[in-house]
């Protein structure tokens, strides 16, 4: 991951046409397959699903990642393109943004793959706009979900945003099942300032983070 930041860099610092300097936008890194067939039971992950605020000093893996990002927003319908979570009107404003020591990336459900958004550690700065909640620096993951309320306002209008809040919650729920399955944990925390956290996270207008779901291996387990 970092030699592709690097040769972003040098590509732009190379470059002597004159013309205004674009950095290249970096490819999407594939993640690996998702599983949708695993051994703890859905009555089991549910009795045993806890909020979490104390993770062990672990890096999850790319495995973990993709299944998390698949089980919140993964495509399980190949030919009519629905998601793991339900979307009205299969309109899908909500976006999942993956937070991690080496950057902020953006899952793409279509290529089950990371767009790196930001490189860099950003938990500390995210953290400071949530109370300052430890939660978000010890995890080696967060799961910010966002919302682009415009996709939903064409069909829904002044519905829109109570939906997206909806989805989110659907999105979150799926996270955390399915971390639990995997034997991981998180909390979803609602509590930042809005402005300061979509700010940092340099979204394009038009887009919102509506909630984090820091994850990871349980302190205690
Ligand atoms: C909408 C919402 C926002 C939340 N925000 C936070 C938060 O900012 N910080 C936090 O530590 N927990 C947060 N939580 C987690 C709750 O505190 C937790 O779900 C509750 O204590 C019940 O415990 P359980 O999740 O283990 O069942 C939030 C939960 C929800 C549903």
């Amino acid at each position: 991951m970092k030699a592709t930041w690097i040769c972003s860099a040098l590509a732009v610092l190379l470059d002597t046409s004159g013309g205004p300097t674009m950095a290249p936008k970096p490819e999407p890194r594939p993640l690996p397959a998702p599983v949708s067939a695993g051994s703890m039971s859905l009555e089991e992950t549910i009795a045993r699903r806890r909020s979490v605020r104390e993770f062990r000093d672990e890096a999850l893996t790319p495995q973990q990642i993709g299944q998390l990002c698949w089980a919140g927003q993964g495509i399980t319908d190949r030919h009519g393109g629905h998601r793991a979570a339900p979307s009205a009107g299969a309109l899908y404003p909500m976006e999942l943004l993956v937070m991690t020591a080496d950057g902020v990336s953006r899952y793409r459900p279509r290529d089950h793959a990371l767009e790196p958004l930001l490189a860099g550690d950003h938990r500390r700065a995210v953290q400071q706009t949530a109370l300052d909640q430890q939660m978000i620096t010890q995890a080696p993951a967060t799961m910010i979900i966002t919302a682009v309320v415009e996709r939903a306002a064409a069909k829904y209008r002044d519905r829109a945003e109570r939906y997206c809040f909806i989805e989110a919650g659907h999105i979150a729920q799926n996270i955390l099942l399915q971390a639990e399955a995997l034997e991981l944990a998180g909390v979803p925390v609602g509590a930042f300032e809005d402005e300061k956290t979509t700010e940092v996270l340099k979204l394009p207008p038009g887009e919102r983070v509506v909630y984090l779901v820091p994850l990871g291996k349980p302190r205690q387990h």
